[in-house]
């Protein structure tokens, strides 16, 4: 376990790493967007969690910088706000999350990994990874706001392949939901429980770039039959007419994705669309979004055996053959790229890809208990998030599961999210 703990925290790192070192130390400080932090504050954020639990907390050691707690802490300063404060620099910042994984990794040697909640099983040190990986994420969404020269490069993701019929029947009745066994599985996954769900129909793949198009083409965003009230104020208000990053020219659309801009590829899943746009989509294409209930179990359940899985592939861990994952490639990737990821029922890149808006609001699971601390995300259930499922292809693997629950304003854009749709089955399409 100690190994896997090491290996994860310096996949992380040097994802953080190349985040950060692939521009310059002016663009490292300023404020790409208002929406985001400057990226040298996500990486002291990162160093300043992994000193709070794991040198102080877990390892009990003196603290490394107690002095710069209250700039790093998300909860004290909006992101708008954080180019004002008096961060560590560049060079600092660096110094800073390098000395204190050096006393982190000292820790992980020494300390027991039971006895304690917090260390079982390593959670602790999970949860930095995972806090890590979320941040890089974050970082990516940054590069991808940032004008200018591209400065990351991937391989093209995987080309796409047949897929079956669009939607596929998922059937009526209930299913283990949550997680008490996955080991890093936040305490929003918990308990696992029992769900029940009408059967229902599921889009096999998420919505492409060449689907949505026809909603826009059709003057989708125009016409407030497919919105709902508060869809529709924020569509005309922030005078929305296309997902994010696409632009028109002439009779062509393009997108721009990490500083390059190239034709709309019609078999990619589309990306960078708010909640709103999503339900209007589905209205307009006569379904509606899954709710995070049906998402899961699409994703998870097996009828063979009755039983929920980790992924929808099977328990074992995801590889590059399973989903688009990890930033390995800089887009989401065609449908039907991942055949060997597609559930028992037939539904394909449920992981990966993008983020899945559902029609859920975030909220705890029956038996809901906070750990290990309430701002992970009890401070956030209520009615003004929407859940999000899956991952993206800038998601870790370390940082995504069939359980994992992401949730966001139901007006953000710059996250890596589309959607898929559902819809009701009606009774003569079950016999
Ligand atoms: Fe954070």
């Amino acid at each position: 376990m100690r190994e896997r703990i090491a290996a994860d925290l310096a996949r992380a790192r040097e994802r953080s790493r190349l985040l950060t070192d692939a521009v310059d130390d002016h663009d490292l400080v300023r404020q790409h967007s208002k929406l985001m932090s400057p990226l040298v504050w996500d990486l002291a954020h990162v160093g300043n969690q992994e000193e709070l639990w794991l040198v102080r907390d877990v390892g009990g050691r003196e603290p490394v910088r107690a002095d710069i707690d209250e700039l790093y802490d998300a909860f004290k300063h909006a992101r708008a706000d954080r180019p004002q404060l008096p961060l560590l620099g560049p060079a600092e910042a660096r110094r800073y999350v390098g000395e204190v994984r050096t006393k982190v990794l000292d820790v992980l040697d020494r300390v027991p990994l039971e006895g304690r909640r917090l260390v079982e099983n390593g959670f602790a040190f999970g949860m930095v990874v995972q806090h890590e990986q979320q941040h890089d994420e974050t970082m990516l969404a940054t590069h991808q706001l940032r004008v200018g020269a591209p400065v990351l490069d991937a391989p093209p993701p995987p080309p796409g392949g047949p897929v079956g019929p669009d939607e596929v029947l998922v059937p009526g009745g209930p299913f283990t939901m949550g997680t008490s066994t996955e080991a890093w599985a936040l305490d929003n996954e918990r308990p696992a429980h029992q769900a029940v769900t009408d059967p229902f129909f599921i889009d096999t793949t998420p919505v492409t770039n060449g689907a949505y198009l026809e909603f826009v083409a059709d003057g989708g965003y125009d016409d407030p039959r497919w919105w709902s009230e508060a869809g529709w104020a924020h569509v005309r208000k922030a005078g929305l007419v296309a997902p994010r990053f696409w632009e028109r020219q002439g009779d062509r659309w393009y997108r721009t994705a990490f500083g390059v801009t190239a034709p709309l590829d019609p078999r990619q899943p589309v990306v960078h669309v708010c909640f709103h746009e999503a339900a209007a989509y589905a209205k307009w294409a006569g379904k509606r979004l899954p709710t995070e209930v049906e998402w899961e179990k699409a994703a998870r359940f097996d009828p063979a055996t009755g039983r929920s899985r980790r992924y929808p592939w099977g328990d074992e861990e995801p590889t590059e053959r399973h989903a688009n994952l990890g930033q390995r490639h800089l887009s989401p990737a065609p449908v039907g790229a991942y055949p060997a990821g597609a559930s028992p029922l037939g539904v394909h890149q449920l992981i990966g890809d993008v983020w899945e808006w559902t029609s859920s609001d975030f909220h705890g699971y029956t038996g809901f208990e906070v750990f290990p601390y309430a701002e992970y995300s009890q401070v956030f259930f209520g009615p003004e998030y929407k859940v999000l499922r899956g991952g993206s292809f800038g998601s870790d693997q370390a940082a995504v599961r069939a359980t994992f629950r992401n949730w966001d304003y139901p007006i953000r854009r710059q996250i890596f999210a589309g959607f898929r749709c559902a819809r009701d089955a009606k009774r003569e399409e079950l016999t």
